[in-house]
């Protein structure tokens, strides 16, 4: 057996199309988390070079976000007009041979055919080699192996591996022409920590219109045509994606300010099937001004700054930018419209704030998608996906709006009173922590 430790996957299966957000409750057998989630807690002291490369990216992208200052179109894409030479054209292939077929007689995909033969993943296999319905394989290459950092001598549990084999796979037939006004697609993993749904992978687009899936593999080879689908082979292997938290707690130079504070407040996020994450940066928090961070910091103020981050939590409802999983017990909780035939959603997205929402209008313009909270924030780094959810990181703190407006007008990159911050909040601190005397 391989030693497969993880590359990470920021990371998808009922088909969306790229130009409506789809509601998706379908229903599918879990794998269980915590085989994923043990694998990933052994392994993550030995992958430091691999998070410090996706923090590199995840920066870039946010900053290539600040200097365009242009909707909030995914990411990396400097040149987002699809078609493109590479992907499009003359497909290869042979659409006489299966998908497993084609990979086991391919030269560049030994190792990840191997796996495959495995009498413990047979049912990949059989997948993979099943004409009844069209699939995706992203399949790594050899080379994609090797850049698995070793790992000691034990091997991954079979059940992080089956995991692994069923995330490089989307149900559906996607060529690379739409995976440039992609998203995000559904996996054929499905997990209970995402209420069983399933695992997204996301797509985004860089430059020369390269692919890049779950942030830092590269669709090196792509449209081999089978019988039943394509094959696009990647760079990096596809790691089912870890939890919110351990997203946040693993890129420090994004999210330390965050960080510090779910850390001093001791906020507990309540169990979730699920859920979005609006995580402010490092720089979103010092957009407050030195005097609000100095003193939602301070002894006196942690109760506020706990109520503040309680607004950046929504459980159970997990808000992709081109899909919604929504909470399934009372889908009247959520309030949802669809203006303009689809191409701008709107959902109010309850915190963990008593019963303030975050209010979400998602609007798309061909393959781009801008994702606006309370009116004026944006979301700079869209779907990070996670295995409990998905973290929509964002470069403003949000503050829940006063009284009844949906949003307030805010001013841009002023520092906030520190009364004016405490005003917001102070119907929200937790009464028993309420404290006499003032700042
Ligand atoms: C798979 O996709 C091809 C090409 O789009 C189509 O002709 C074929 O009918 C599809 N097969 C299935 C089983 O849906
Ligand atoms: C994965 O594929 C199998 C076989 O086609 C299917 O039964 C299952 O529902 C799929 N799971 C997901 C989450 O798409």
């Amino acid at each position: 057996m391989k030693h497969l430790t993880l590359l990470f996957a920021a990371t998808a299966a009922a088909l969306v199309a790229p130009d409506q957000v789809t509601i998706l409750d379908k229903q599918q057998p879990p794998v269980s988390q915590d085989a994923v989630q043990t694998w990933w807690d052994s392994t993550l002291s030995h992958s430091t070079n691999l998070f410090t490369t996706l923090e590199k990216r995840i920066t870039s992208a946010i900053h290539s976000f600040d200097s365009v200052s242009f909707g909030g179109f995914d990411t990396d894409s400097d040149f987002p007009h699809p078609p493109r030479r590479g992907h499009g054209g003359h497909h290869r292939g042979d659409k006489t041979k299966t998908i497993y077929e084609l990979i086991k007689s391919n030269k560049y995909t030994t190792k990840f055919a191997s796996l495959l033969d495995n009498d413990d993943f047979a049912d990949i296999k059989s997948l993979l080699d099943s004409t009844s319905h069209n699939k995706t394989l992203f399949v790594p290459t050899d080379k994609a192996f090797e850049r698995i950092p070793h790992h000691g001598d034990k091997p991954p549990p079979k059940e992080f591996v089956l995991a692994l084999l069923k995330y490089h796979i989307a149900p559906g037939l996607h060529t690379a022409h739409d995976l440039l006004t992609t998203h995000t697609l559904p996996s054929n993993l499905s997990l209970d920590t995402l209420g069983s749904r399933p695992q997204r992978l996301r797509v985004s687009t860089g430059l020369l219109f390269s692919i890049r899936v779950n942030v830092v593999s590269k669709i090196v080879y792509s449209n081999i045509l089978a019988k039943n689908g394509v094959i696009h082979a990647i760079d990096h292997i596809l790691v089912p994606p870890p939890s919110q938290e351990k997203i946040i707690s693993l890129l420090p130079n994004t999210f330390s300010t965050f960080s510090l504070g779910l850390e001093k407040t001791e906020l507990s996020v309540p169990d979730h099937k699920g859920g979005t994450l609006f995580a402010p940066t490092n720089s979103a928090w010092r957009r407050l001004g030195p005097r609000a961070n100095a003193f939602l910091f301070s002894p006196h103020g942690l109760k506020y700054l706990k109520a503040l981050l309680k607004y950046h939590f929504v459980v159970d409802q997990t808000l992709y930018s081109d899909a919604f999983y929504g909470e399934r017990k009372d889908e009247k909780a959520v309030r949802r419209e669809r203006v303009d035939g689809g191409k701008y959603w709107h959902v109010d997205l309850e915190t963990l704030l008593d019963d303030k929402a975050v209010a979400v209008d998602v609007k798309r313009w061909k393959g781009w998608v801008s994702i606006v909270l309370n009116g004026f924030t944006k979301v700079i780094f869209q779907d990070g996906v996670a295995s409990d959810g998905v973290v929509q990181v964002v470069g403003k703190v949000l503050i829940p709006p006063h009284g009844h407006h949906g949003h307030a007008g805010e001013d841009d990159d002023e520092d906030i009173a520190v009364e004016e911050l405490k005003g917001r909040l102070e119907r929200y601190v937790e009464k028993d922590e309420e404290e006499v005397g003032d700042l």
